[in-house]
């Protein structure tokens, strides 16, 4: 069992979803460096208030559980590890969200309070970090504590171009197991230009324009695997119950929306930015009464009954966080097999270098090749 031992006392602390023998930590050095660091400077003062952005895993709220935290993050599997992470180490008696010892704020509204703490570990994308600090800065004074950490090879120049941008100069510490911490302190004289996001663009061939809040997966253009699946839905069944897996903006279930009037899609991603975006998206190309559709923000398939879906489109996720792999969308796909009903489907589209097709053979006992290019191959599988 993994134990992160830091100033703050040790903490048993396991990624999510929990995996048999997974092998990957929950937290990294960057992690370990940033709680050293906060207390050699004897912080968090007592009443402290601290906002902690981009927690992967939950290793800093938890260790940092007898302030008042708020976990702010755009994703809703970071707030279940992070909850779940509090239940296993016994700070907290069930497994819920609403836990009274973090609070946990989504990443489409702003900190409501002036933090006396800020800790951020920088995130993948450069994007959601401009967001973040923009939406921020209203809540930063000058006795604010800003402390942001990262491993070297994902720190690239542009985030210390972004603190100096929206929050002021910036110092950074020495290297540390491959971490470094960076130092922001506000200047009360900077103008902070307007908050450039949600962005859109246009898809010419199917006149859509989607907006994209900043942390949307191919947030500027129409990802090349998502296009060449939509080329296929011409041979998509008429469905009724109809499940957007991994939305993202909403464009493949709004696209067979527009094809299909009489069915009732749930659009599902982990991301609060993409249900917001395919939330925005919907109103403004289907409908502006949304009550025939469902947006869930939430691990895959977790609050879908078994075998109440027809179809499940998916465009599945190749990575989480900075980790590269199949298991998310292995998972995906097993969870699609215990909700749709026999005889119903799961198409989706991937890189034609994953070898999807055994895998979905083995899981579903059948997978046919609906279409493939050089670079995708769009698949179907039955649930038999
Ligand atoms: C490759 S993108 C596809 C987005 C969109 N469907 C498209 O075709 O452009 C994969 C999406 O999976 C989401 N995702 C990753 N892990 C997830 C999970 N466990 N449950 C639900 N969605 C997840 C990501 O947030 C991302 O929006």
């Amino acid at each position: 069992m993994e134990k992160l031992s830091s100033p703050f006392g040790e903490l048993i602390l396991k990624r999510w979803p929990q995996r048999k023998q997974d092998v990957l930590r929950a937290w990294d050095a960057a992690d370990e460096y940033l709680l050293e660091h906060i207390a050699e400077q004897k912080l968090p003062e007592q009443d402290s208030q601290v906002l902690v952005i981009n927690d992967s895993f939950g290793a800093l709220s938890c260790a940092l559980r007898e302030y008042d935290v708020t976990s702010w993050s755009d994703s809703k599997v970071s707030h279940i590890a992070t909850a779940a992470n509090l239940v296993s180490n016994d700070y907290e008696a069930g497994f819920t969200e609403q836990s009274s010892t973090v609070a946990y704020l989504d990443s489409t509204q702003s900190p409501k309070q002036t933090p006396n703490l800020v800790l951020i570990k920088i995130p993948k994308t450069m994007a959601l970090l401009e967001d973040q600090l923009i939406k921020l800065r209203p809540q930063l004074t000058e006795e604010t504590i800003i402390v942001a950490a990262g491993m070297i090879k994902h720190l690239p120049k542009s985030a210390f171009q972004l603190f100096e941008k929206y929050v002021g100069p910036v110092t950074t510490s020495l290297a540390k197991k491959k971490a470094r911490l960076l130092f922001a302190k506000v200047d009360p004289a900077l103008t902070i230009p307007e908050n450039p996001y949600p962005t859109s663009y246009t898809v010419d061939e199917l006149k859509m324009t989607l907006s994209n809040h900043a942390n949307l997966f191919s947030r500027d253009h129409l990802d090349i695997g998502a296009r060449f699946f939509l080329t296929q839905f011409k041979h998509l069944p008429a469905s009724e119950k109809v499940v957007d897996l991994a939305c993202g903006n909403g464009v493949l279930g709004i696209r067979y929306l527009q094809m299909h009037a009489d069915a009732k899609v749930q659009f599902i991603d982990e991301s609060y930015m993409a249900i917001a975006s395919t939330q925005d998206n919907y109103s403004s190309l289907i409908n502006n009464d949304t009550s025939a559709a469902k947006f869930i923000t939430d691990d895959g398939l977790k609050q879908i009954e078994d075998s109440s879906v027809d179809l499940v489109l998916c465009n599945p996720p190749f990575h989480q966080q900075h980790v590269i792999g199949e298991q998310t969308a292995m998972e995906l796909f097993s969870q699609s097999k215990r909700c749709l009903q026999v005889g119903g489907a799961l198409w989706l589209v991937a890189n034609s270098h994953l070898d999807y097709q055994s895998k979905l053979k083995k899981l579903f006992g059948n997978c046919r090749v609906v279409d493939s290019n050089k670079k995708f191959v769009v698949l179907r599988v039955v649930k038999r």
